[in-house]
């Protein structure tokens, strides 16, 4: 029974008797991400509503939840305390939160915006300026973790602005994370995350290699599962996720190729504006552009191990 009952009568009552108010919340963004810490965030009764630019989707949750569906991320800022967006890259947040009927049309004054999306450092400092020049407030808070850690609410969250936002953000986002870490000032969550990530694209490109090696060497693919899952020291949560993928070829998206590819490029323009070398991450962003050459863009991106078939 979905629409009954988002919050405990028990926990309505006590917060009433505390003299508790709930902070209202809104979710830009029904993605694979979006869309758990919406339902999470609805499931713990603080979610007003949501809105998605396919707006199908976005009226599903809606139905399927019981929440307000707005027509605009303008309309959604000015009926809610916090915005949350999770949205794909740069130009996906820029047009949500600048753009024509975009966040800054209808922010109140006071309101916080917390972007968990994976962006550019850069372009989330510019944008958090523009929300102060409104009188909100933002934080980038870029997330560790799939969507299963969403649903398991084990999210590990990099949050970069001011202490006060961060623990507004925090009240927010321990309804879905594990861990919520205060890195800095604004863009400092997402160069946390992006140094995360410049690992994770090499390392999954690594696997994939050894996953190759290990067939042709003749070893059973249940060896070569017990080896790089359970014995490697070098084994990690991401081997134990990916490796069965490469093994089964089922890449049903955890964490789509276009987004890693977008991540790496990321990496790769900050590190350059630096004159860091990064060679592990330069090459390894090589081959998740040949997997979107072949296609592969909307696949987990355990799938460039494609990219060594041919
Ligand atoms: N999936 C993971 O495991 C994971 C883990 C860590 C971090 N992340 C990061 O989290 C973010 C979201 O990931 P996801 O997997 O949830 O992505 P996703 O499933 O591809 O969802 C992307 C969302 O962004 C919206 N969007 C894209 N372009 C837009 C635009 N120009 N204007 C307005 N909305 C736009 C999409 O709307 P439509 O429905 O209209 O397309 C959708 O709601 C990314 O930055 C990703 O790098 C993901």
């Amino acid at each position: 029974m979905p629409n009954e009952y988002p919050k405990s009568v028990f926990k309505l009552v006590i917060d009433a008797v505390l003299g508790m108010v709930d902070v209202r919340v809104g979710v830009i963004g029904l993605g694979v991400m979006g869309w758990r810490i919406a339902r999470n965030l609805r499931d713990d009764g603080l979610l007003v509503g949501v809105y998605n630019r396919t707006v199908d989707k976005a009226v599903r949750f809606g139905r399927e939840f019981g929440v307000e569906v707005f027509q605009s991320p303008a309309k959604l800022a000015g009926a809610v305390d916090v915005v949350v967006t999770m949205l794909s890259d740069d130009d996906a947040v820029r047009s949500v939160i600048a753009g024509n009927d975009g966040v800054l049309s209808g922010l109140r004054s006071g309101s916080l915006v917390i972007d968990m999306s994976t962006i550019s450092p850069t372009v989330s400092v510019e944008l958090a300026n523009m929300v102060r020049s409104r009188g909100g407030n933002m934080v980038d808070a870029p997330v560790i973790g799939t969507s299963v850690a969403v649903e398991r609410r084990e999210l590990v969250v990099l949050v970069g602005g001011s202490e006060e936002a961060f623990n507004r953000a925090r009240e927010v986002l321990r309804h879905t994370a594990r861990t919520i870490i205060h890195v800095g000032p604004n863009g400092y969550g997402l160069y946390a995350k992006l140094i995360n990530n410049a690992l994770l694209g090499s390392y999954v490109v690594a696997l994939a290699e050894v996953v190759q090696l290990g067939k042709a060497f003749g070893l059973s693919d249940s060896v070569i599962l017990e080896v790089l899952t359970k014995l490697s020291s070098a084994r990690s949560p991401t081997s134990e996720l990916k490796v069965p993928k490469m093994l089964s070829g089922d890449y049903s998206v955890q964490f789509a190729l276009k987004h890693m590819r977008k991540d790496l490029d990321i990496v790769n323009r900050e590190a350059s504006a630096r004159g860091v070398p990064i060679p592990m991450a330069s090459l390894a962003l090589q081959f998740y552009r040949m997997a979107e050459r072949l296609g592969l863009s909307e696949e987990d991106f355990a799938a460039v191990l494609k990219v060594l078939l041919r």
